[in-house]
């Protein structure tokens, strides 16, 4: 009997070392009776582009991009979702090849935060007042699928008001289609109550504080960080201080996975037991390594 073909994935980034991408991907694989390797591609800064075709020329279908290549992936892509236009960013891309269309870039991020929101925390955004700290890759990744939720009001607020400034201009349009006042503002100026706070800074990494006053929060909001592990840690505490419920960046890291697989695969995993097994190797005593993206 011949080998099964396998195809080879990766999470494609600089650093990887930390990535669970390719835990993740082998439990789905397990669990659809897909034939996969999914591995690490350390990208060197100046080449991530020869590195990709590096990995076709060896068979592979399709990859993840984490920091700081999403918008490289984004630009070098033949075809682009809508998502992916919206946020101008790639986490995901398939190497589909010229007669097909070429290379398409995806962004399942924001579908995979709304997910772990709406499902996996049970917590409607519909109606809510939402607030967005940050305005840089992994903001922009999410904001056109929150808007998408259409939430009662959504501001973002970045430490530069500038960039919260064009990021929410670029995402004008498509918040007016859906009815939704989208405003950009500095931290200082956020306002207060809101039912569901998301932290996309990368403020916690430098050892930052909070970038906002607990005035933010309503009683009993959610506040979420799309870090996980230590790095998730000061506003997790921050948080459950305040008496929000706090969530971390781990569930969303697993949507937008299984979001990656079924673009490739056409599969789509059941996400649960994949998490629940991610959440005790993440919080077990020798998970020390500090861990921020995927
Ligand atoms: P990513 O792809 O993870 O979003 P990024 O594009 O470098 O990374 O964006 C980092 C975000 O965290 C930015 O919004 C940044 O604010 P600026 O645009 O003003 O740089 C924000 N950030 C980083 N450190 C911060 C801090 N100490 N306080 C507040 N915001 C911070």
């Amino acid at each position: 009997m011949n080998a099964p073909h396998v195809t080879r994935y990766a999470v494609a980034g600089n650093p990887v070392a930390h990535s669970r991408s390719p835990r993740i991907h082998a439990l789905f694989a397990e669990q659809t009776r897909q034939t996969i390797d999914y591995g690490r591609l350390l990208c060197p800064l100046d080449s991530f582009k020869p590195t990709l075709s590096a990995f076709v020329a060896q068979g592979a279908g399709g990859c993840n991009v984490t920091v700081p290549f999403k918008f490289e992936a984004f630009e070098m892509a033949a075809r682009h979702t809508p998502r992916a236009v919206l946020a101008q960013a790639a986490n995901t891309l398939r190497f589909d090849d010229a007669a097909q269309g070429g290379w398409l870039a995806d962004n399942t991020d924001g579908v995979g935060l709304v997910r772990d929101i709406t499902v996996n925390a049970g917590v409607p955004l519909q109606g809510r007042r939402v607030l967005l700290l940050g305005a840089g890759g992994a903001s922009a990744g999410v904001l056109g699928p929150l808007i998408e939720q259409r939430p009662a009001e959504l501001v973002l607020a970045n430490r530069t008001v500038d960039k919260a400034r064009a990021l929410a201009d670029r995402h004008q349009a498509w918040a007016a289609q859906h009815s939704v006042p989208l405003r950009a503002c500095a931290l200082a100026d956020v306002g207060d109550h809101f039912d569901v706070l998301i932290n996309g800074t990368a403020a916690s990494l430098g050892g930052g504080e909070v970038p906002v006053g607990p005035q933010a929060l309503k009683p009993g909001a959610l506040a979420l960080d799309m870090m996980y592990g230590p790095a998730a840690r000061p506003f997790l505490d921050w948080a459950t201080a305040q008496g929000a419920t706090a969530r971390d960046g781990l569930g969303m890291l697993v949507e937008q996975a299984a979001e990656s697989f079924h673009l490739w695969r056409g599969v789509r995993p059941d996400t649960a037991p994949v998490l629940a097994l991610l959440r005790a190797e993440v919080d077990a005593p020798a998970a020390h390594k500090p861990e921020a993206a995927k």
